[in-house]
């Protein structure tokens, strides 16, 4: 069959990836949709069974910091575009290991971009490279101020500075090659089939089975969270409309310090596991701070709403109850990606705090 588009998503068995993979094979099926993952611990094909057998879609296993591989399958599938998720994503694991997200998110990203340069060379037409990236590119804030799409970069971990190099890569292909580009930079995410190292799914798995709710530092720190169906929604948008060599930035305008947001995920989980009151509030424990912790993060959207009209869909305290409930319902799930390997980090990250 012939596709109007071929589009590689990166990433596509991770947490954000899954969600595009689904909301572009439902969407579009006459786009041709191969999905590019590793598989890393964070990345489940279990995520996309409801889509896995559609004419439009196909999986790959392989690494982006293979050249040769990234090469050949290039040069197999004729893509059209990349959307690049594949990433390394958590900060704590960044900290234990920063080489990984070295690797995979800039040796990762520059072999992309190579293999696009050179599979386009001839006709850039139609072509367009999205690079996915995230608001900690900016650094921490203050009490004020938001970040826009001109805030300079400052970032201040191993996985933010590996997405800021990321992100500059991307720009001098756009510079010197005039490979077609955009970007995107989300504030944090949550919903359905986010691994549980990140806060929201580890604290609703903690609280369903009693276990300490530990809490970095005060609790204090401020984050931005946007449902991650409307992140997918917004690069469906930007992907169909932006110009080249755009940037956008993506969030909800929905601060929250973390103890403030830990106590309502409380309060909701007692209300649906017939707990009384306060009862898991009781499990919150503070434990010693992560290293370089940025402060604040809060998201400026009005370009993309301006220039291209995407606002948020849903509320958080309707997105937080419809992402408990998931995870209530999907016990196999959790049960699954916290068994093995999982058990072995926690303990090493959470034993010494
Ligand atoms: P995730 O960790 O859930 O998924 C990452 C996926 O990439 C996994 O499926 C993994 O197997 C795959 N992967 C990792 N290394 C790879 C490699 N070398 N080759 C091929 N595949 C590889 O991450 P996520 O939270 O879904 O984030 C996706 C992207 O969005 C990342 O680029 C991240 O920086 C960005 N982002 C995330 C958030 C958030 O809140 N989670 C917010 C803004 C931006
Ligand atoms: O802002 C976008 C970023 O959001 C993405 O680029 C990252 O991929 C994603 O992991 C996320 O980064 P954070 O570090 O903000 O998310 P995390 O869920 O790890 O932590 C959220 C806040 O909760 C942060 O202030 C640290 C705190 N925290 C986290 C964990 C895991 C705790 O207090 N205790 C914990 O056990």
């Amino acid at each position: 069959m012939d596709f109007k588009k071929n589009i590689c998503v990166t990433g596509g068995a991770g947490f954000i990836g899954s969600h595009l993979v689904r909301l572009l094979v439902n969407k579009y099926p006459e786009y041709k949709i191969v999905n590019l993952d590793k598989l890393t611990y964070a990345g489940n094909l279990a995520n996309l069974t409801d889509i896995e057998n559609k004419p439009n879609y196909e999986f790959v296993k392989g690494d982006i910091v293979d050249t040769e591989f990234i090469n050949d399958l290039f040069k197999q599938h004729q893509f059209d575009a990349v959307i690049h998720l594949a990433a390394e994503s958590h900060v704590d694991r960044s900290i234990e290991s920063p080489m990984d997200f070295i690797m995979t998110n800039i040796v990762g990203t520059a072999n992309l971009l190579n293999a696009a340069k050179f599979n386009w060379k001839d006709n850039y037409d139609g072509k367009l490279f999205y690079h996915v990236s995230t608001d900690e590119v900016y650094g921490s804030l203050g009490e004020t101020g938001m970040f826009l799409e001109t805030t300079p970069y400052d970032p201040r971990s191993p996985y933010s500075s590996s997405k800021a190099s990321s992100d500059h890569l991307v720009r001098a292909y756009y510079h010197t090659y005039k490979l077609p580009v955009v970007i995107s930079n989300c504030s944090n995410n949550y919903g359905s089939h986010q691994f549980p190292e990140k806060l929201i799914p580890l604290f609703i798995n903690n609280i369903k089975n009693k276990k300490p709710l530990p809490v970095y530092g005060k609790g204090e720190n401020i984050r931005d969270w946007l449902w991650v169906e409307d992140h997918a929604r917004a690069i469906d948008v930007i992907f169909h409309k932006a110009a080249i060599g755009e940037t956008y930035n993506i969030g909800g305008h929905n601060e929250w310090t973390n103890i403030d947001l830990i106590k309502v995920l409380c309060k909701v989980m007692d209300r649906k596991l017939g707990r009384s009151e306060g009862e898991s509030e009781q499990l919150i424990t503070y434990v010693t701070d992560r290293a370089g912790h940025d402060m604040r993060y809060a998201i400026d959207a009005t370009k993309l709403k301006n220039e291209l009209g995407w606002v948020p869909s849903l509320q958080f305290e309707e997105g937080l109850e419809n992402t408990i409930d998931w995870y209530l319902n999907n016990q196999e799930w959790l049960n699954n990606v916290t068994s093995g390997e999982y058990q072995k980090y926690y303990e090493q990250q959470y034993a010494d705090r």
